[in-house]
C-alpha cells in the first residue's frame, strides 16, 4: 500500500459560506495502480488531488503516503515529500513558455544540488520517453498542444517520483490526441511502475484505471477495483 485516505474531510471557508467539498473520503491505493477520479464539476476532483499532494490542508481524516502522515506534516516535511515523491501533470501544461522543452524537464531539478550535465542527461531521457527529443530546443509555442503536454509528462517524471497526480491531463487535446497521452501514462505506469492518480471528465480516460472512483457532492459514490494481474514471467526474468 502507498497511499491510504481515511475519513478525508474537507471544508472551505468562504465569505459566501462554508463548502464541503470532500465528505468522509476512504479509499487505498498500491503501488503500481493507475487510479481514475470522475465526478462532475464541482465534485471534490480538485481538492481531492491537492489534499493528497499537501498542497491544501484537510479539515479532518487520516492521509498516509507509506509510513508518513500527510495530514500531520509540516511545510517543510510536505514540500521535502513532493520534491522527493510527486510528479504532477495539468489540464493547461504549465510550461514556462521562454524556456525549450529540455529546460522545462530540468526546472524541477533546479532544487537538487547535482551536475549540470546529469540533469541535462536525465531530462533527455525523460524527453526520448515520450518521443520528443527531436524537440529539445522548441519552446512551448513551438509545440503542438500534445507535444507540449508529454513535455509537462517528461517534467513530472525528472525527479523521479512513485506517485504521479495528473488533474484532466486531456482535458485540452482532442480525442486522438488524449488517446496517445493516456497510452503514454498507461505505459509510463507499467514501465516505470509509477503510481497514477488521474481526475477526468472522460468515461473512456477512466477505463484506463484499475481503480476507479467516482465523486458526487464531495463523496464517493462509487469505487470500483480490480487487482493487477502480475505478469509472473516478467518476474522471473
Ligand atoms: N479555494 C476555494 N474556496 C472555496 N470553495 C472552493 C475553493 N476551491 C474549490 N471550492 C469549491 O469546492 C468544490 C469542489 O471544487 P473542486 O475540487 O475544484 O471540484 P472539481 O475539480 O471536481 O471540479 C466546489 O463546490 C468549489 O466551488
Ligand atoms: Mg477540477
Amino acid at each position: 500500500m502507498i497511499l491510504r485516505v481515511v475519513s478525508l474531510n474537507k471544508k472551505y471557508q468562504h465569505i459566501d459560506g462554508e463548502v464541503d467539498a470532500l465528505k468522509d473520503v476512504n479509499f487505498d491505493v498500491n503501488q503500481g495502480d493507475f487510479v481514475t477520479i470522475t465526478g462532475s464539476s464541482g465534485s471534490g476532483k480538485t481538492t481531492l488531488l491537492l489534499t493528497l499532494a499537501g498542497l491544501i490542508k484537510s479539515t479532518s481524516g487520516i492521509i498516509l503516503f507509506k509510513d508518513f502522515r500527510i495530514d500531520k506534516a509540516t511545510d517543510g516535511q510536505l514540500s521535502a515529500f513532493r520534491k522527493n515523491n510527486v510528479g504532477f501533470v495539468m489540464q493547461s501544461f504549465a510550461l514556462i513558455p521562454y524556456l525549450t522543452a529540455i529546460e522545462n524537464v530540468m526546472l524541477p531539478l533546479a532544487i537538487f544540488n547535482r551536475p549540470k550535465a546529469q540533469k541535462y542527461n536525465a531530462a533527455l531521457e525523460l524527453l526520448q520517453l515520450v518521443g520528443l527529443d527531436n524537440r529539445k530546443n522548441h519552446l512551448p509555442k513551438e509545440l503542438s498542444a500534445g507535444q507540449q503536454q508529454r513535455v509537462a509528462i517528461a517534467r513530472a517524471l525528472v525527479n523521479n517520483p512513485s506517485l504521479i497526480l495528473a488533474d484532466e491531463p486531456t482535458g485540452n487535446l482532442d480525442p486522438s490526441l488524449s488517446a496517445d497521452i493516456l497510452n503514454l501514462l498507461k505505459k509510463i505506469n507499467r514501465e516505470k511502475k509509477v503510481t497514477m492518480l488521474m481526475v477526468t471528465h472522460s468515461p473512456a480516460a477512466a477505463e484506463f484505471g484499475n481503480t476507479r472512483i467516482h465523486l458526487q457532492n464531495g463523496r464517493i459514490d462509487n469505487i470500483f477495483s480490480k487487482e493487477i494481474k502480475m505478469n509472473l514471467e516478467a518476474v522471473i526474468n
